[in-house]
C-alpha cells in the first residue's frame, strides 16, 4: 500500500548530508534547552493560570499543572526515543515517515503547520496585546485602528517581520536573541514567585477544592466533543474542574516538541535532544506549578484576573510598579515564543520539501546563512498576515488540537517502530515500553476529546484542505515515488527489519 509506505531512517539520515540541504550543526544541549524554555513559557502562564484557577479549578489548579505535565512528560519520553533514533529535521513528521507510513506523516505534518503558524500568529497578537497594556502603563497610547484589536495589527506585524529576518540570518543568531529575551522571561517568572511569596495570605488555599457546580448549559458548537457524546451535565470546580483545568493549561507546555524540529543543527543529537527535550519540560514544570501556588496564595482565586492574574496580582496587593514590570517581562517573554514556533515552521515545511511532499525547490538553503531562506520568507509573510489582518486570537485551542494529534501519533509510532526495527540504535529508550507509549496516546487521546465541538469542525475542514493537495500533489511527486535520490538498499531496511550492510557507501541513485 502506497499509503503506508515508510521512509527508512537510513534515507532520512543520509539525505541530511547532500550539500544542498545541508543545515549548520552548531547546537548544544544547553541550547536546546534554552530554545524549549523560550518556546513553552508565554502565553500560558501568564494569562491562563488566571483564568484556569479563576473559572474552573480554584487553589487546585496547580494539580491541574501537575496533571498536564504528567501527560506532556510521557509524550516527551517519547519524543526523546525518536529524537534519539531519528536525528533528522521535521520532528514528529519525520517519526511518523519512519514509521508509520506516508499518509501519516503528511497527516502529522500538516497538523504542525496548523500549530506552528497558528500558535505563532496567536501569540503575536497576544504580544501586541501585552506591548498596549504596558505602554498604556506609561501613559502611551496608540491609535487604536493600528494596534491590538484595531483593523491592523501593526505591533504584530513588525513584530513577525523582525523576527522572520532573524531566523533567516541564523539559528545561532537566533538563539542568542532567544537567550537574552529568555533570561529576562525566567527573571520574570523567578521575580512573581519570590516577590509573591510575602504576599501569600494561607486563608486563601481554602477552600484548596472548592466544590462543584453546576453550569449554565454549554451547547452547541462551543461544548467539548466528549459532552456532545455522552450528554453529561457540565460542571466546574471539584474534581472535574481539576481535570478541565488540565485540558486548558495543556497549552501552556506546547513547545517542548518543537525542540525536535531542530535535530540536524544540533552537534550532537542522540545525546542533547532528549536532555533538551526533557530538561525544559522539567523547568517549566517547576516554575509553573510554583506560579500557581504563589499567585492562588496570593489573590482569593474568584478575585484573580482572568486575563493578566500574573501583574495583577501585584496590582491587588498596591504594588504598581512591580505589576509595570511583569507586563515589560511577559512582553520579552511572549517574543521567544513566536521566534521559537516560526523556527519550528520552518524547519519542518524543510523536512517535507526535502522529501518532495512539498515542491522541493523551496528546501534550498541560502549560500551564506545556510537556513532555508525561501521557506522562512514564505512563513513570515503568511504569519504577519494572519496575525496583523485577523482575528485569529481567539483559534488557540486549534494549537492544542494539532498539537495533541502529533503526541498521539508519536506514542503510537515509537511501539511500531520498536517493531519495525528493533535493530536500531536508541541512545534514549521509553521505560516499560508498550504501556507508557499507549498510556501516553491514551491520556492526549482524552484531552482532545475535551475540546469544542467547533474546533473539531475545524479541524476535520483543515485535514480534508490537507488530503486534497496530498492526493493531488504529494503523492505523486514524493521522492518514495519517483525514487530521486533514494537508495533502494537503504529503503529495503524498513521492509526486513535490518540496517543495510554498508550504509556509508554511495548506493545506486537517479539522476536529479
Ligand atoms: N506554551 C506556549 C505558551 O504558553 C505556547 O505561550
Amino acid at each position: 500500500m502506497s499509503l503506508l509506505r515508510t521512509k527508512s531512517i537510513e534515507q532520512s539520515i543520509a539525505d541530511t548530508d547532500e550539500p544542498e540541504y545541508q543545515l549548520k550543526k552548531s547546537l548544544s544541549a544547553l541550547d536546546l534547552t534554552v530554545f524549549g524554555v523560550g518556546v513553552v513559557i508565554g502565553a500560558g502562564i501568564f494569562t491562563l493560570t488566571g483564568r484556569a484557577a479563576h473559572n474552573v479549578a480554584g487553589p487546585a489548579i496547580v494539580v491541574s499543572f501537575i496533571i498536564a505535565a504528567i501527560c506532556c512528560a510521557l509524550a516527551a519520553m517519547c519524543y526523546a526515543e525518536f529524537a534519539s533514533t531519528v536525528p533528522v529535521s521535521g520532528s514528529a513528521y519525520t517519526f511518523s515517515y519512519a514509521s508509520l507510513g506516508e499518509i501519516f506523516a503528511w497527516i502529522i505534518g500538516w497538523d504542525l503547520i496548523l500549530e506552528m503558524f497558528l500558535g505563532a500568529s496567536v501569540v503575536a497578537q497576544g504580544w501586541s496585546a501585552y506591548l498596549g497594556a504596558f505602554l498604556g502603563k506609561l501613559g502611551i497610547t496608540m491609535p487604536a485602528a493600528i494596534s491590538y484589536g484595531g483593523v491592523v495589527d501593526v505591533p504584530a506585524i513588525v513584530l513577525v517581520l523582525v523576527l522572520g529576518v532573524l531566523v533567516t540570518l541564523g539559528i545561532k543568531e537566533s538563539l542568542r536573541v532567544n537567550l537574552v529575551l529568555v533570561g529576562l522571561k525566567l527573571f520574570i517568572v523567578l521575580f512573581v514567585i519570590f516577590a509573591g511569596i510575602g504576599f501569600i495570605n494561607p486563608a486563601n488555599y481554602t477552600p484548596f477544592v472548592p466544590p462543584a457546580q453546576a453550569t449554565e448549559t454549554t451547547s452547541g458548537w462551543t461544548q467539548p466533543l466528549i459532552q456532545f457524546f455522552t450528554g453529561a451535565a457540565p460542571s466546574t470546580f471539584g474534581v472535574g474542574g481539576i481535570l478541565a483545568g488540565a485540558a486548558l493549561v495543556f497549552f501552556a507546555y506546547i513547545g517542548f516538541d518543537v525542540v525536535a524540529t531542530t535535530a540536524e543543527e544540533t552537534k550532537n543529537p542522540q545525546r542533547d535532544l532528549p536532555i533538551g527535550i526533557i530538561a525544559s519540560l522539567a523547568i517549566c514544570t517547576v516554575l509553573y506549578c510554583a506560579v500557581a501556588l504563589v499567585v492562588t496564595g496570593m489573590v482569593p482565586y474568584d478575585k484573580l484576573d482572568p486575563s493578566a492574574a500574573l501583574a495583577n496580582a501585584f496590582g491587588y496587593h498596591g504594588q504598581a510598579w512591580m505589576a509595570t514590570l511583569i507586563s515589560a517581562g511577559a512582553v520579552a517573554g511572549l517574543t521567544t515564543v513566536v521566534l521559537t514556533l516560526m523556527v519550528g515552521a520552518t524547519r519542518l515545511i524543510f523536512a517535507m520539501c526535502r522529501d518532495a511532499l512539498l515542491p522541493m525547490g523551496l528546501a534550498k538553503v541560502h549560500k551564506t546563512y545556510r537556513t532555508p531562506w525561501l521557506i522562512t520568507l514564505i512563513v513570515t509573510i503568511v504569519v504577519a498576515i494572519v496575525a496583523g489582518l485577523t482575528p485569529v486570537g481567539v483559534l488557540e485551542e486549534m494549537v492544542n488540537i494539532g498539537t495533541l494529534s502529533a503526541f498521539v501519533l508519536v506514542s503510537i509510532g515509537v511501539v511500531v517502530l520498536r517493531k519495525k526495527r528493533p535493530d536500531l540504535k536508541r541512545a534514549f529508550t521509553v521505560p516499560f515500553s508498550p504501556v507508557v507509549p499507549i498510556i501516553s496516546a491514551l491520556i492526549c487521546a482524552y484531552l482532545m476529546l475535551n475540546l469544542s465541538v467547533e474546533t473539531w469542525l475545524r479541524f476535520v475542514i483543515w485535514l480534508a484542505i490537507g488530503f486534497v493537495i496530498y492526493f493531488a500533489y504529494s503523492r505523486s511527486h514524493a521522492r518514495l515515488e519517483t525514487g530521486v535520490g533514494i537508495r533502494p538498499d537503504m529503503q529495503q531496511a524498513m521492509d526486513t527489519g535490518h540496517a543495510p550492510k554498508s550504509p556509508t557507501e554511495p548506493g545506486p541513485t537517479e539522476p536529479r
